[in-house]
């Protein structure tokens, strides 16, 4: 198949991610078929993308005439084989549980045409794994979107055991004619790229919470005034939605290291259905899409160092665990998916390794977690030189 054939994508789920990835994809002119299991799921997604559309339009970003032109480009449907049957590519975007998309690839791989690629959205899974329940293996792989999905430029595109260079090429085609930037994930290991890079930060995030001394609203103050986030670390948990992060902490502990097991505040508000922005509450309330947060103070404990010196540490593990092709791969996706203002070679080449070290060194004693010790590169300063 060439990228010209690509005329229809089918989305499997629609919520968050699945809508969104509908939209952007109907905004490049391809047919999308957004696919769930209830009408009213359908609806919403639909009127998720209608709404964002009118906030394109009411920003003068896109004409009326457009908007009708994306909306007529979306349809829906609630049988994953009928909207699968003329699709080339199908993205399966349905919630994190790897009995449900293993069900769903042996379904969806049955009904599509046999050199269809069927990609998973997944953001820790292992794409082997679910690709063992499906059809035709070699064009089962993933696109890794990150949320929003039309705001945020980079896409993973990640090989499964047997993927075809063919068929990740082809993938990255699309990956750039819907207007992303693809970054290519060669090897699939829990997290991939840049949500691996941010594991460690998540058990640190979990970490404070626990020791409920530190105020979060003066980190995420902190974070954003000078590290240039868009959003705090605390902020971003609540965003993305407490279940999301606590789950993947918990693929963590399962997968890379027994010390991501997700900490007691965040079991309560899991138990407790405080899920973050969507449910309104969560590490913080939330009021019309935003958190509340107290800017008025600093922290001077923890603050941007602390999860750079983490990150940094954590990039030189999947480089040398060769999980990206290279160093700037690396710092592509940490820009293109985090809206980082600079990856963590680039930030990292600048700083002193003992001024690294120390910090990690610190972190590792201060909440008494491994996974924080600064690898051996970090401690002689040859990670300066990966490339
Ligand atoms: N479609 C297209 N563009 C949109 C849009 C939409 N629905 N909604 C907003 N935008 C654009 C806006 O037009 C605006 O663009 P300009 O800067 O060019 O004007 C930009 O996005 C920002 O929008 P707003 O001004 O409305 O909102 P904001 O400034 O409050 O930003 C935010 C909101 C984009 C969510 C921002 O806070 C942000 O980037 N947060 C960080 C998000 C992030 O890090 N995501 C990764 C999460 S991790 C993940 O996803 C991993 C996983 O696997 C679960």
């Amino acid at each position: 198949m060439k990228l010209e054939d690509v005329k229809k994508i089918a989305v499997i789920g629609s919520g968050a991610m699945g809508n969104g990835i509908a939209q952007v994809c109907a905004m490049a002119g391809l047919k999308a078929v957004m696919v769930d299991i209830k009408q009213e799921f359908v609806d919403k997604g639909m009127a998720t993308v209608n709404k964002s559309l009118d906030f394109l339009v009411s920003k003068g970003k896109l004409t009326a005439e457009k908007k009708a032109e994306v909306m007529g480009n979306l349809s829906t449907s609630l049988s994953n084989a009928e909207a699968v049957k003329d699709a080339q590519v199908i993205i399966e975007a349905v919630p994190e549980i790897m009995s449900l998309k293993k069900t769903v690839c042996a379904e969806i791989s049955a009904a599509a045409p046999a050199d269809a690629l069927i990609a998973s959205n997944t953001s820790t899974m292992s794409i082997s794994e679910i690709a063992t329940a499906g059809k035709n293996p070699e064009r089962i792989l993933g696109m890794h979107f990150f949320n929003p999905a039309p705001v945020m430029k980079g896409v993973e595109v990640i090989y499964a055991k047997q993927t075809t260079d063919a068929n990740v090429d082809l993938l990255c085609e699309l990956t750039k004619k819907i207007g992303k930037v693809p970054i290519k994930v060669l090897k699939d290991s829990p997290g991939f790229i840049v949500n691996r890079i941010g594991a460690p930060n998540q058990a640190l995030i979990s970490a404070i919470l626990d020791d409920g001394k530190l105020k979060t609203d003066s980190i995420d103050t902190i974070m954003k005034a000078m590290a240039g986030m868009p959003m705090g670390p605390f902020e971003l948990a609540d965003y993305v939605g407490i279940d999301v992060f606590y789950h993947t902490l918990k693929y963590y502990s399962e997968t890379l290291s027994p010390e991501f097991k997700p900490g007691k505040v965040l079991q309560n508000l899991l138990d407790s259905k405080k899920l973050g922005m969507k449910t309104g509450q969560g590490i913080y309330t939330w009021e019309g899409g935003k958190a509340k947060i107290d800017a008025s103070e600093q922290s001077k404990d923890i603050g941007p160092m602390d999860f750079l010196a983490i990150q940094i540490n954590e990039a030189v593990r999947v480089f040398k665990e060769k999980i990206a092709a290279s160093a700037a791969d690396i710092d592509l996706g940490m820009v293109h998916c985090m809206r980082a203002f600079a990856g963590p070679f680039t930030l990292g080449a600048g700083m002193e390794p003992s001024q690294l070290a120390d910090t990690l060194n610190k972190l590792h004693t201060r909440f008494g977690l491994k996974i924080f010790k600064p690898e051996p590169e970090i401690v002689d300063g040859s990670f300066k030189t990966m490339k």
